[in-house]
């Protein structure tokens, strides 16, 4: 091979190398040239069997296009994966100040009863109640004869009640009508003091635009051996105070009547209507807002408590009714028909938790 051929095979070689556009095809180019049946290498092999004189300067002269070809071989090699990698870079590259995409967990909304359930829980927590439970389905004895209203009683026909098949004992159970058989439940198997909240389902049979026949309630019930309508319109008062946000509410204590209490009493909130808008602590109309009073001593003595040396005070609130007030839902219907434009509209961010340091609403 003479000296333009081994330079015409440099000049091809290094054309390969340039035009190599990956590192597979520059592989290839190598594996072509210096590989074991590469050209590069197919030229050394002949080396062997030359006369020494012509040895030396054919070796140089294959070892010179040998050096020429590996450099350019490792220099494109580089190049190419230094190309890589910026490529790789700029794909997996994440601009970390967008904001996080919104999950389909984000799309979800916390129904407002929920959250004024969570709201008040959170304001009596504060207040020292600890939270009572009882399930829905109940025994005449909690829903009614224990608070006072046994059975030919005229108030157990003002509450319409669902009631199941007649059990062994001869009596029915019931869908609650109320959350007050929660009272009787922590008497019976809590020693006094007492103070609990009962947040809950109820079901009376009525329906009309402001009434469905679930609806929900929470119970308070405070019992040790002092406790007395002072204490019980403080709470009251504190309680609305923290949940509609303001600095002063006006309350209007009217003298009513429930079995499980005595005296009674029926608590209006005072409120101003400016334009759609209601405003708690304004104005002179009255919306009643909860049942009160202090605990009645049969109540007391149906769970095994001296009235003597016992006593206390017990309210039931409207939680649907609160929240229609605080937040301006104007139809008890839509709180319960399941369509999610109303959730949407009305409905709280799935992190939105009240406290009372972080702001309720
Ligand atoms: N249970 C009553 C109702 O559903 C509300 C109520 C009134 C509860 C007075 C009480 C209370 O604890 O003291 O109409």
């Amino acid at each position: 091979m003479s000296a333009s051929e081994l330079d015409t095979l440099k000049a091809e070689l290094l054309e390969a190398v340039a035009a190599a556009s990956d590192l597979a095809s520059l592989e290839e180019v190598r594996v072509g040239a210096l590989g074991k049946k590469g050209r590069v290498s197919a030229l050394m092999q002949r080396l062997g069997s030359m006369p020494p004189e012509e040895r030396r300067d054919f070796g140089q002269a294959v070892n010179a296009v040998k050096m020429a070809v590996s450099d350019a071989l490792e220099a494109k090699r580089e190049t190419l994966a230094r190309a890589a990698t910026t490529a790789k870079l700029a794909a997996e590259r994440a601009d970390v100040t967008l904001p996080v995409r919104e999950g389909p967990l984000a799309e979800g909304r916390v129904h407002p009863v929920s959250q004024v359930t969570d709201e008040i829980t959170e304001i009596f927590a504060d207040m020292g109640f600890s939270i009572a439970e009882g399930p829905d389905i109940e025994t005449d004895f909690n829903n009614f004869t224990a608070l006072n209203i046994p059975p030919e009683h005229p108030a157990r026909q003002d509450h319409d009640t669902f009631y199941f098949a007649e059990g062994p004992d001869g009596t029915r159970p019931v869908l609650r009508t109320h959350t007050s058989p929660v009272q009787i439940r922590t008497m019976l198997n809590n020693k006094p003091p007492l103070r609990i909240i009962a947040p809950g389902r109820v079901y009376r049979c009525d329906s009309d635009q402001t009434h469905t026949p679930m609806f929900h309630q929470v119970e308070g019930l405070v019992i040790d051996n002092e406790a007395h309508l002072g204490h019980l319109k403080w709470v009251l008062e504190e309680f609305c105070k923290a949940f509609f946000e303001v600095p002063e509410v006006k309350m209007r204590f009217r003298a009513s009547h429930f079995p499980f209490t005595e005296p009674s009493m029926e608590v209006d909130i005072g409120y101003a209507k400016v334009g759609d808008e209601i405003r708690i602590g304004e104005g002179d109309q009255w919306l009643e807002i909860l049942g009160c009073g202090m605990v009645h001593p049969n109540v007391l003595t149906a769970v095994q408590l001296d009235p003597k040396k016992y006593q206390g005070f017990a309210f039931g609130v409207g939680i649907d009714r609160l929240t229609m007030l605080k937040y301006g839902a104007p139809d008890l219907r839509a709180f319960f028909s399941g369509d999610l434009r109303w959730l949407k509209h009305y409905g709280f961010a799935p992190l939105a938790v009240p406290t009372l340091a972080g702001g309720l609403s």
